[in-house]
Parts: structure tokens; sequence; C-alpha cells
């Protein structure tokens, strides 16, 4: 769902395709069309089945420039995707969005049971996350979750005043889940390599296991 900034196809090493998520929003392409299964491929245990957003630079100009109606009629679609794959049997639909409240992160909020704001401990990200937070998160109720990245080793040294500042700033607006360190060796992989499968003792995706297990609770 990040259409500003397409990313996944890079992590995940795929080719140019026929069919992205766009498409299946506009209404031209199915999600079976869309979605590719990409387990197998990374011998992965279960299935992890991906659409991807449309890298191609015409393609995001197009997209940004979609008016309301056009995004009404995509949430409709999404809650269609979100419906059909439940009854297919997947356990879980994860929507990664683009940051900022452009219609389509507000579409991705509204179709979501569960929202992982994912900031950083500085002035900026606390600005946009509260605002986030009050203007769209807060009447909607749903589960919210603040997740703490690239936190500075300094803060992390005393976890404590690292929580004590979160909690000072969002008070009990909404669940913190955890604080992750900023960890050099992430970007060693180069944006091309999933750690979690190619390096499962790193620390960093240690603690993005024990997140997704509170989440998967
Ligand atoms: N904890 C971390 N420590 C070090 N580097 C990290 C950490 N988390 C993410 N990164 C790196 O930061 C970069 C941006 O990460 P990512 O694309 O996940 O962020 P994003 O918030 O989704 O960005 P965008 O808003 O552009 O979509 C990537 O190069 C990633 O490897
Ligand atoms: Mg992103």
């Amino acid at each position: 769902m990040d259409f500003q900034a397409p990313s996944l196809h890079t992590l995940f090493g795929i080719s140019p395709r026929d069919k992205y998520v766009n498409d299946f929003l506009c209404e031209e392409a199915t999600w079976e069309e869309v979605f590719v299964e990409l387990g197998d491929e990374k011998k992965m245990e279960g299935l992890l089945v991906i659409g991807f957003a449309n890298p191609d630079i015409g393609e995001i100009k197009k997209i940004l420039a979609k008016d309301r109606k056009w995004h009404m009629q995509a949430i409709s679609q999404l809650l269609v995707l979100k419906k059909k794959l439940q009854d297919e049997g997947f356990d879980f639909l994860i929507m990664d969005s683009a940051p900022g409240v452009h219609y389509s992160s507000i579409n991705t909020v509204v179709a979501s049971d569960t929202t992982i704001l994912v900031a950083k401990m500085d002035n900026f990200d606390f600005d946009g996350t509260i605002a986030l937070l009050d203007d769209l998160l807060a009447p909607l109720n749903k589960p919210t979750f603040i997740l703490f990245n690239k936190v500075v080793e300094m803060l992390l040294t005393d976890q404590q005043r690292a929580v004590d500042i979160a909690k000072s700033i969002f008070q009990d607006k909404s669940e913190i889940i955890g604080f992750v360190p900023c960890y050099c060796s992430v970007p060693l992989g180069m944006g091309s390599e999933i750690l979690a499968l190619t390096k499962p003792d790193m620390p960093f995706v240690r603690e993005l296991n024990e997140i997704s297990k509170i989440l998967a609770r």
C-alpha cells in the first residue's frame, strides 16, 4: 500500500510483473493475478503471498493524482480483498502503508483491524504520530500500537528513560509495543536480503520476532 515509494519488490528481488496492487484497486486485475506466493522459493515453512505496488514512475504519478472518489472505490476493493483472503484461510494480512496521511494510508488504516505506528524517537516523529493518533486512529477506536524503531544506544542503556519519554508524550493514547535499537548491521543486507531468513539469530530479527508474538496473540 505504499504507492509513493514502493520498495518491497527490491527486498524480494522481484522482476517486473504484469499486475500490481494498483491494478487490483483500479479493478483491472483479480487478486489471484496480482498476488504471488514466495514462501516456497524462500524456503519458508508457511505460505507468504505478496502483492506489490507498481514501482514504475509513470504509475506512481498516476496513482498519486487519483481523486477522493477513486479512493472511496479503492477502499471497497480493499475490504473485498480482506474478506476474500479471510475466506481463503489466510492467517494474517499485513499492509505496509506510506508515511503520512495520504488517502491510501488512511484507507489502509480504515481497512485494518490493528494498526502499528512505527516511529523514531525524535520530536518530528512525535508530532506526526500524535496527529495520526488523535485525528485518525482515535475516532476509529481500533487497537493501535506504537513501535519505536532506530532508537539510539544512549536512550536504550537507560530503558526506563525511553519509556518515560514516550509515556509522557503519548500518555495512554496507545500501547507501546517495543523499542528496537538502531543497528549498523541492518543496512548490510543492502535492501535485498530478508534478514529474518538469512540471519535469524541477529538481535534485530530476534526483537522483531518477540514483537510479532505479541501481535499474534
Ligand atoms: N533498527 C534499524 N537499525 C538500522 N537500520 C534500520 C533499522 N530499521 C530499518 N532500518 C533501515 O532503514 C531503512 C528504511 O527502512 P524501511 O524501509 O523499513 O523504513 P520505512 O519507514 O518503511 O521507510 P519509508 O517511509 O520510505 O517507507 C532501510 O534501509 C532499513 O534497512
Ligand atoms: Mg516503508
